[in-house]
């Protein structure tokens, strides 16, 4: 099956080196109003998006983030979990503030604020953008509250760098259907699963073919790789999400 959606959402990639042409205010703008398109859980918009174009802000990003990169890029955007603004439109009574301060209530920003950056991106690419978005803002959540004067009841989730690509890389091979799509219950795994193994093979050889940072890697090593990291590194999430109010 085909048609432009399908082919947009199928060639995705993530962009990393843009050309100097900044966005205009006519894509930002399309671009947030594609956002506000996507659902929002119970119809609560728990979300907002900050815009960032301060140079010393940008830097300060980058340095959190460890992707100098991101100051070249045609816009940047952080995604935020948002209570603070229906808080503002609320009661002050238990009930309502036990709501707002629930894990329910913060995963429900976190959700709207994610399905909004996946409709950035995707819109963006339906333009002849491309982005990268950025988990890594997450390396110092307390800065990054201080830095966008983000009040109580709100988190940054995720940043987006996106612009008019410099680059085009090849596209990462995913995962077959049968180890991550099942009917009815869950498929658990076994190492010596033939999928598997075919798989790693595949990402293997992705990493050899692809034309920079050729290295040998297999999908089970990056995962051993990627779950090898020092997990304090981002112990400044969780006193975010305190320190905003989440979760009292
Ligand atoms: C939640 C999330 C966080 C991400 N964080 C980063 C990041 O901090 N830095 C980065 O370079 N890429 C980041 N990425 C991009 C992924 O590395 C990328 O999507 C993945 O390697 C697959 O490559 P592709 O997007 O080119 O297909 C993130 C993607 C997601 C969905």
């Amino acid at each position: 099956m085909a048609n432009p959606t399908l082919t947009t959402l199928q060639s995705h990639r993530s962009i990393r080196k843009f050309t100097s042409e900044p966005l205009s205010e006519a894509e930002v703008t399309t671009l947030i109003d594609a956002a506000q398109h996507a659902a929002t859980s119970t119809f609560s918009q728990q979300y907002s998006i900050i815009s960032v174009t301060d140079p010393a802000k940008l830097a300060a990003l980058a340095e959190i983030t460890g992707h100098h990169w991101l100051e070249k890029a045609g816009h940047y955007f952080v995604m935020v979990a948002d209570q603070y603004r229906n808080q503002c439109l609320s009661l002050n009574d238990d009930t309502t503030q036990a709501n707002l301060h629930s894990l329910d209530k913060l995963l429900a920003g976190i959700f709207d604020a994610s399905i909004a950056t996946e409709a950035i991106v995707t819109a963006g690419e339906s333009l002849g953008l491309g982005s990268t978005i950025m988990g890594s803002i997450l390396n110092d959540v307390p800065r990054l509250i201080n830095l966008l004067d983000l009040p109580k009841l709100t988190l940054p989730v995720l940043g987006i760098a996106i612009g008019h690509p410099a680059e085009q890389p090849e596209q990462k091979p995913r995962l077959p259907q049968q180890l991550m799509h099942f009917t009815n219950g869950y498929h658990t795994l076994s190492s010596t699963d033939r999928a598997l193994q075919a798989y790693d093979q595949l990402v293997a050889d992705y990493y050899h073919q692809r034309e920079t940072h050729q290295r040998d890697e297999t999908f089970t090593h990056h995962i051993a790789t990627e779950l090898s990291r020092d997990p304090q590194q981002r112990a400044g999430i969780l006193i975010g999400i305190h320190q905003q109010g989440w979760l009292h």
